[in-house]
């Protein structure tokens, strides 16, 4: 592997076109989670689609295992060496390279953050669709890999649907290129689906073309509080048929903001009472005084339904991005705790309160462990996290891992959920993938996996065991 890894090095060229003293290769070796490391053999930075396709080829002729990463913000250990891996990291691929105002498309780089896409067709008058609290790390081709979600998936839909063209490079150096920006364009396979959610084993993204869609004249936040989750499913279709303009509604269960006080004593109390559940409401509604009343009088609809208890509109952009640090903020909290087994399941909407209502019965057989329940409402995904405790050994921890996620994963299968939702399968999830899919199914990616990747060289034991 040593002498491969030195003809690979001798094989690039260019300044600072890889790392190879471990001391530099922490940023690139753990995963947000820490709960996935590995140290690399190299790790390659490449600055263009030819950099890439010459270390693939160089790779693939080698023998050499590869780790494709962006932002290293996966929440399933996908996009960190295992051991031994080259990190192809594209960050420094960043350019936003054209954008079309007529289209409504911008074409970039694998490495542009979301946040810095966001902005730059924000003053353009346009926006991103799909929105994440991992904006400010996350970049468009880990999104585009795990076919990222977030928090408004239910009026514009995942990565998938933002996609207009891609370009690619395949394991022994192929460039796939396809910047396509029409909307219209049915000319054969549509090869670009194949890549979105792929998590980097069938290839390397390094530049796409993405629509944006033109700025709403206002977005109106709300934070309700509900007496009781039984009511969830009724609150969800309530809203989705009187606000025509939803673009976000989000759920979170207590426990998650008492942990956000617990570890900011600063983040305020939102109600004057305790309430056991509270959704952020997002309207993308017209400007001016009148969109404002309107949008509350259809909250005063759902308080004098029962539906809600009490809400709070943001009246200032400071107190919208309270409101929404409520639903966002656990995740960084959560982290800041203790280790966690995180899933990140579908069930049915309807369902989602018997299902967090076995989640928490579940959750009282781990002593030790904390639970924390949050999630997409209009989506049915539920984030399920088990929180290492303050007295739980990581040995405690780990070794409840297995029985925790049979548990978790039997309640989604009894439902007819999903394993995942959003986050992908990486190497957390690989021994639950057939949950979700078919033996014919997962036969089937295994032989486009085996067409595309005939060595094996791209991301082995992400999705399902190398062979
Ligand atoms: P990375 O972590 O670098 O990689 C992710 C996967 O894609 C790996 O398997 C990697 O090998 C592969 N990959 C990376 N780049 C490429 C490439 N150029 N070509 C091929 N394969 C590649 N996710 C959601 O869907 N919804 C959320 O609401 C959400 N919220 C989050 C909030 C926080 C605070 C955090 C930390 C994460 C959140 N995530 C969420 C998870 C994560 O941010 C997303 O999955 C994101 O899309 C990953 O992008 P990345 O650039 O960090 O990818
Ligand atoms: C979220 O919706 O907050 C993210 O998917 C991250 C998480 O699961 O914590
Ligand atoms: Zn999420």
């Amino acid at each position: 592997m040593d002498t491969a890894v030195s003809r690979l090095r001798t094989a690039l060229d260019g300044p600072g076109l890889y790392l190879d003293s471990p001391a530099d290769f922490a940023p690139y070796s753990t995963d947000w989670t820490r709960k996935f490391s590995g140290a690399p053999s190299l790790v390659a930075r490449p600055r263009s689609t030819e950099q890439v396709a010459k270390l693939l080829a160089a790779c693939d002729r080698h023998g050499l295992p590869v780790v494709p990463q962006c932002g290293n913000t996966g929440m399933v250990g996908g996009g960190v060496p295992r051991g031994g891996e080259v990190v192809i990291n594209l960050s420094r691929m960043n350019r936003i390279e054209s954008f079309d105002p007529i289209a409504g498309t911008v074409q970039v780089e694998a490495g542009v953050v979301l946040q810095t896409l966001n902005e730059a067709v924000a003053a353009e008058g346009f926006f991103m669709p799909v929105d994440l609290g991992a904006r400010g790390s996350c970049q468009i081709g880990g999104m585009i890999a795990t076919n990222a979600g977030g928090l408004r998936v239910l009026r514009y839909g995942h990565m998938r649907d933002q996609l207009r063209g891609l370009e690619v490079v395949l394991a022994d150096g192929t460039v796939l290129s396809n910047l396509n920006k029409l909307k219209k364009n049915n000319t054969g396979l549509d090869l670009k689906h194949l890549f979105v959610g792929s998590e980097g084993i069938l290839g390397i993204i390094t530049r796409a073309v993405l629509q944006v869609v033109p700025k709403p004249p206002s977005l109106e936040t709300a934070l309700l509080a509900l007496e009781e989750r039984r009511t969830l499913p009724a609150l969800l279709k309530n809203v989705r048929a009187s606000f025509r303009g939803l673009s976000s509604l989000e759920f979170i269960v207590r426990d998650a903001i008492d942990l956000l006080r617990e570890v900011d004593p600063g983040v305020r109390e939102p109600f004057k009472e305790i309430y056991p559940v509270y959704v952020v409401v997002e309207e993308e509604t017209g400007q001016g005084p009148v969109a404002r009343e309107e949008f509350a009088d259809r909250l005063d609809k759902l308080l004098s339904q029962g539906l809600v208890a009490d809400a709070i509109v943001a009246d200032s952009e400071t107190r919208t991005r309270e409101l929404w640090g409520y639903r966002e903020r656990p995740t960084e909290a959560i982290s800041r705790t203790g280790l966690t087994h995180k899933f990140d399941v579908t069930v049915p909407q309807g369902d989602i309160p018997r299902f967090c209502d076995e989640i928490e019965a579940m959750a009282k057989d781990y002593a030790g462990f904390r639970l924390f329940l949050y999630g997409h409402l209009g989506d049915g995904n539920v984030h399920v996290n088990m929180v290492q405790g303050r007295h739980l050994t990581k040995e405690a921890f780990y070794a409840a891992e297995k029985a925790i996620a049979d548990r978790v994963y039997g309640e989604v299968a009894a439902l007819g959920g999903s394993v995942s939702a959003e986050h992908g399968i990486g190497v957390m999830k690989r021994d639950y993938l057939g949950h979700s899919r078919s033996e014919a199914e997962i036969a089937t990616m295994r032989r486009l996996k085996a067409t595309l990747d005939p060595n094996g060289i791209l991301n082995p034991g992400v999705m399902f065991a190398a062979k």
